[in-house]
């Protein structure tokens, strides 16, 4: 008979069914449970690995009652907004400014961003420009000699207009290509140091954070119930001493990332203020609070310090008394604050706790595999236990009848 003709009949003609084959064997007994026992340490060590991530701030021994919690919770992710409001005020005094008071409508810009706010630090003024015809800033493509040097229309990249085709003087010594452009054009050559609004260090910024957990209909605001009017009026945010006032010292936010706030006021940069709302909604409502934590996001290396900070220009345009236009040019320079709110709930749920206990059950199930794969094929009495575990029957009547087999 062809071979799979054999393989053919044994699929069609036979039947196998398990049946308990009890080993008493002292080796056999003890590595079945040693391996049952490493199972159920790794199912256990996942879960409480998992769950340390997520409340780290929790002591020792709770977490491992949390192991079981963790596997019978549903979870969902939090939704949330986020208003903020500076507050300060400064004075500078400087020769082409004199003597000038700054508060918040003057150095926040925009007036009001979506998760995010910008204070300006530092900054280049170019007051009164007009629209007319002056010389270049110096630089090796825009300083000549004569107008030969000069290309009438041609604009680069970095050209504060179009040049007119003249060679003017820009100053005593030097003369540069004329342009048509908003007049005097910026110098920003140099950025003041120390930063001009460098008081921003002592400004302060309320954050007003509303979260919601939209699976378990649970909202929640930063602005604790138990903080009073006069408490918000008075605390600043210390992770020590008051880690739930939402009023933050900028230069505290700053140095709590590990970068000093005089430095980073020069060229700007970006601050991330996160806020995380991890929260067991089967312990009561007041353990859910917010951690607040502080990192520098713009990445700033020491020995790559090529286009560093963050800063944009923008214009306040007005009218002389003739009708002629003008507009005070600002480079501003600033930290940006971006709000970032995340964070994970869990509630009771029946069918994870079902889903949980299913799976570790079918994990110890890999116990039994792992022992029948030693004990059949590995161990020296392998033949002796194979004999025992695999019994061969043959059919009742044909049994009785063997000979009409041959
Ligand atoms: C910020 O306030 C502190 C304490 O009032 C003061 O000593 C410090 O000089 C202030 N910083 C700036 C830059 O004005």
């Amino acid at each position: 008979m062809a071979g799979w003709c054999v393989g053919l009949a044994s699929f069609l003609f036979e039947y196998d069914t398990p049946r308990i084959v009890l080993i008493r064997s002292r080796k056999v007994g003890l590595m079945n449970r040693a391996v049952q026992l490493l199972i159920l340490a790794y199912v256990i060590g996942c879960y409480h690995t998992h769950f340390a991530e997520v409340e780290m701030e929790s002591p020792k021994f709770k977490q491992w009652v949390f192991v079981w919690e963790k596997g019978y919770q549903e979870t969902d992710s939090v939704v949330s907004s986020v208003t903020t409001k500076a507050k300060g005020v400064t004075v500078t005094n400087t020769s082409t400014l004199g003597f000038r008071v700054w508060d918040v409508a003057d150095y926040v810009i925009p007036a009001q961003e979506e998760n995010s706010l910008f204070v300006m630090t530092n900054m280049i003024i170019t007051k009164n420009q007009s629209q007319g015809s002056c010389p270049e800033l110096p630089d090796k493509t825009t300083i000549c000699n004569s107008d030969a040097n000069c290309v009438a229309g041609s604009s680069g990249t970095h050209s504060s207009g179009i040049a007119t085709g003249r060679c003017v003087p820009f100053n005593e010594t030097v003369k540069t290509c004329e342009v048509a452009a908003w007049c005097p054009v910026e110098n920003d050559t140099h950025v003041p140091e120390p930063a001009f609004l460098k008081a921003a260090e002592n400004f302060t910024l309320l954050v007003k954070n509303n979260i919601w957990y939209p699976k378990f209909n649970f909202s929640k605001r930063n602005i604790l119930p138990n903080i009073t009017t006069t408490y918000l009026k008075s605390c600043i945010y210390d992770a020590v001493t008051d880690p739930f006032c939402p009023i933050f010292r900028l230069g505290k936010i700053v140095e709590s990332a590990g970068h000093s706030f005089q430095d980073m006021a020069i060229e700007g940069g970006i601050m991330g203020i996160q806020i995380k709302w991890n929260c067991n909604l089967d312990r009561t409502s007041s353990l859910c609070l917010p951690r607040y934590s502080f990192r520098r996001l713009d990445t700033r290396d020491v020995d790559h310090n090529v286009s560093p900070g963050y800063n944009f220009r923008f214009a306040k345009y007005y009218s002389d008394p003739t009708g002629a236009e003008h507009r005070t040019l600002i480079k501003a320079y600033g930290i940006r604050f971006d709000i970032i709110v995340f964070g994970k709930a869990g509630k009771f749920d029946i069918i994870p706790t079902m889903i949980n206990i299913g799976s570790g059950l079918a994990l110890l199930g890999v116990a039994t595999v792992l022992c029948d794969i030693i004990v059949l094929y590995c161990m020296k009495k392998r033949n002796y236990y194979r004999e025992k575990k695999y019994k061969y029957v043959e059919d009742y009547e044909q049994g009785l009848g063997s000979e009409m087999d041959q």
